[in-house]
């Protein structure tokens, strides 16, 4: 067994050189790969839906019914990302760019693979580090957590979150992008999603049909979670491992 002690050696190494193989990988990672770094999943024990509304926070309705609570809100994630450091389930994820072409496509708001040093993942739900007037869009980055109300420097109106909240479509670019890079992919590599949560579920089928085949790193079986190699263990444990041995000459 692996010293991560959740995927026998010869599957965590038949899937090794399947990824060192693939002339072209897609990551599509969620809020499991950050786990270890201690920021809340959505759903599970523990996660955000279980002490929170999404109806209170995360619509376009609560923010213009009530922008302060939901400022407050992404001002305390912001907080608590900014005190979290990447796990070694991303940084395996930067050592694993070293050894073959792969493109990562993460529904986490963190900005935790780019911290780790990842290159341009392409972020499908925005970021907690960007905010967007509500009157003439801007956007501008910001690299501390918000206090009160934000304001746009351009035209003095409130600023929102750069986020994708439910109900709003996701930014076309980056969708785009992300089935570009599913539909050219031999492996797609589902890293600690619930695969629940559209359209970003919809990337796996999609390189499916295109032929890829569906590898999955998630402590639990997911409900979106057919038809695929399960690794059933922890992202910062099985990562590692899996990049310590494709790395093998
Ligand atoms: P979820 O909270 O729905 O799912 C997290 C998944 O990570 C679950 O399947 C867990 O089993 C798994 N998990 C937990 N710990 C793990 C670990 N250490 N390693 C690997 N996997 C682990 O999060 P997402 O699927 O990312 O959207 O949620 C999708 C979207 O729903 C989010 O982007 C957010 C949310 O509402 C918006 O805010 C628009």
């Amino acid at each position: 067994m692996c010293h991560a002690d959740f995927v026998s050696d010869e599957k965590l190494g038949l899937v090794a050189n399947r990824l060192k193989r693939a002339s072209r990988l897609t990551i599509l990672t969620g809020a499991g790969v950050s786990a270890a770094s201690g920021v809340p999943t959505f759903r599970g024990s523990g996660g955000l839906w279980r002490q929170f509304r999404a109806e209170d926070l995360a619509t376009p309705e609560a923010f213009s019914r009530d922008p302060v609570l939901v400022w407050e809100w992404y001002a305390w994630r912001q907080g608590l990302v900014a005190a979290a450091e990447p796990n070694a389930g991303h940084r395996a994820l930067v050592d694993l760019e070293r050894l073959t072409t792969l493109t990562i496509v993460t529904q986490n708001v963190d900005g935790l693979h780019a911290r780790a040093g990842s290159s341009e993942p392409i972020e499908l739900h925005g970021s907690l580090w960007r905010v967007r007037c509500t009157k003439c869009s801007a956007e501008r980055a910001i690299d501390s957590p918000i206090q009160g109300l934000p304001t746009c420097p351009e035209c003095g109106a409130l600023e929102r979150p750069g986020v994708v909240w439910f109900g709003e479509s996701l930014p076309e670019e980056s969708f785009e992008l992300a089935i570009d890079a599913v539909s050219r992919a031999q492996v797609v590599l589902v890293v600690g999603t619930s695969g629940i949560v559209q359209p970003a579920a919809s990337l796996v089928e999609i390189g499916r049909a295109r032929g890829a085949t569906v590898i999955e790193v998630n402590p639990e079986a997911s409900p979106g979670g057919r038809n695929r190699i399960a690794l059933a263990g922890p992202a910062g444990e099985v990562l590692p491992e899996l990049v310590r041995l494709a790395a093998r000459p």
